[in-house]
């Protein structure tokens, strides 16, 4: 047990309350975060005069070759230290000595935990962002594609209006947009330095907050030193964010099970994405997408988790905060766990066109087009629903879809019919008609694609 305190003890601590206590088990994610925010410290000590530029460069070569060995596997981080903090600093002293002790002066392990956390996130959500972007890339990419792949868009899941592929991934598109743009905003409001709030109120030393700050990229310090120790928001705002990417993930793959079913056969997913069963050999199963769907009740959970943790907490500090980690740690892996195979899923999934065009034809999906002509044709619009209801009707007792009856069959129900229905029901002209930006119609389509080519250009 080595720990940073024990001069006011007169017994050892518990091992069980050691074991309790200790956060190095998973804190060490950050250590280099943790090493990060030390060299800075001891860069503004020094230049305050706090510490000689001798000791400042012996700490520094000593926390780089921390840093070092860690990375190349010559220095393990071991449960003999109660957090990662004290682990560094052990570490530091049996290298240099002396001027290692002097790493901590005008700090806290409170505003060293909170910076450690922020270093953390600010890295973390720079990797989610990116994955984002190769999923909306890949959007794009299918919807340059499939402008004129028509399919039936659903209401209720049932067959609704005829739309296209490029049309529904452009649904997602906008989706995983807007989280991109919610994880900018995060990074945007959190990115204040809490280094120099000491335990809680500050140090007496003359630290110069303002130079750490921008050291390590940050816009300025935090303006209050009790927020700046017990500040959490910006871990419950980013747990929001990966609840809502889990939830349009969680959409998306209920939708690629759905369309991948024996049933619809709408896509195929790719055997390198897909299972078998131990029983039935015929068996390829969408299990990345079920994970996928499955894993975010984990994210929930935690956004619930820490939100409930956070209610009762008095300031500043509290040891209940500690509690951050395990709930962010496990909700940033398991987002971007699922993001990477979702869209490796999605990049290698064929799309069967000619049953997703089958499937518009055959459920009725231009029936509102139907009814559209005969408005058109001077017909009463309440008139033309009933009269296109007699129609579907029609077709359901011959099984059959509205393009395959014959004018003869459509002027028995309403003379108004001519020719030209067929082409006015036709996938092509009930998508095509659609022209209002927004709409499936190509035109209105490729206007979209042009403005998602220069966003993800420019960000
Ligand atoms: N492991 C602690 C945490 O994660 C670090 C801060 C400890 N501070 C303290 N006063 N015990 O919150």
């Amino acid at each position: 047990m080595a720990q940073l305190w024990g001069g006011r003890f007169t017994k050892e601590t518990d091992k069980l309350v050691y074991n309790f206590n200790a956060s190095i088990s998973f804190d060490q994610k950050f250590y280099e975060q943790d090493i990060r925010g030390s060299i800075a410290h001891v860069t503004m000590l020094a230049k305050q005069g706090i510490l000689t530029d001798g000791e400042k460069e012996e700490i520094i070569a000593g926390l780089e070759g921390i840093r070092r060995d860690v990375e190349n596997g010559t220095l393990e981080i071991t449960d003999k230290y109660e957090d990662i903090h004290s682990f560094v600093e052990a570490n530091l002293i049996d290298r240099i000595g002396n001027a290692g002790k002097k790493l901590h002066t005008g700090r806290s392990r409170n505003d060293q935990v909170a910076l450690d956390m922020k270093l953390y996130t600010r890295d973390e959500i720079t990797q989610l962002d990116k994955l984002v972007k190769d999923l909306l890339e890949v959007l794009l990419t299918t919807m340059k594609a499939h402008t004129e792949t028509y399919m039936p868009g659903f209401t209720h899941l049932q067959k609704a209006q005829p739309i296209t592929l490029a049309h529904h991934m452009g649904a997602y598109f906008e989706m995983f947009k807007r989280d991109r743009q919610r994880l900018q905003d995060i990074y945007r409001r959190m990115n204040t330095c809490p280094l120099g709030s000491g335990a809680l109120a500050g140090t007496t030393y003359p630290l110069d907050r303002e130079y750490t700050a921008s050291l390590l990229g940050f816009d300025g310090p935090t303006l209050n030193s009790i927020d700046g120790v017990s500040d959490r928001d910006y871990l419950i705002e980013l747990l929001s964010a990966m609840s809502t990417i889990m939830m349009h993930l969680s959409r998306f793959s209920e939708e690629v099970i759905i369309w991948n079913s024996n049933e619809y056969q709408f896509v195929d997913i790719d055997d390198a994405y897909s299972t078998g069963s131990s029983i039935m050999p015929q068996k390829k199963n969408p299990d990345i997408a079920e994970l996928v769907r499955g894993k975010t009740g984990r994210v929930y959970g935690a956004q619930m988790s820490l939100l409930t943790t956070m209610k009762g907490i008095p300031l500043a500090y509290n040891k209940d905060m500690q509690e951050d980690k395990e709930l962010v740690f496990d909700a940033m892996d398991t987002t971007k766990g699922c993001l990477a195979l979702f869209t490796g899923m999605l990049r290698t999934m064929k799309y069967n066109e000619e049953n997703m065009a089958a499937s518009a034809k055959n459920g009725f999906t231009n029936a509102t087009d139907a009814a559209d002509y005969l408005v058109n044709h001077g017909v009463p619009f309440r008139d033309a629903h009933g009269i296109v209801g007699q129609l579907v009707l029609h077709c359901i007792e011959k099984n059959i879809a509205l393009d395959d009856m014959s004018l003869e069959e459509y002027k028995a129900i309403s003379p108004v019919f001519e020719q030209d229905i067929y082409d006015a029901i036709s996938m092509k002209t009930c998508v095509d008609t659609r022209k209002t930006i927004g709409a499936p119609s190509k035109e209105a389509m490729d206007q979209v694609i042009a403005i998602h080519e220069k966003y993800l250009q420019e960000c």
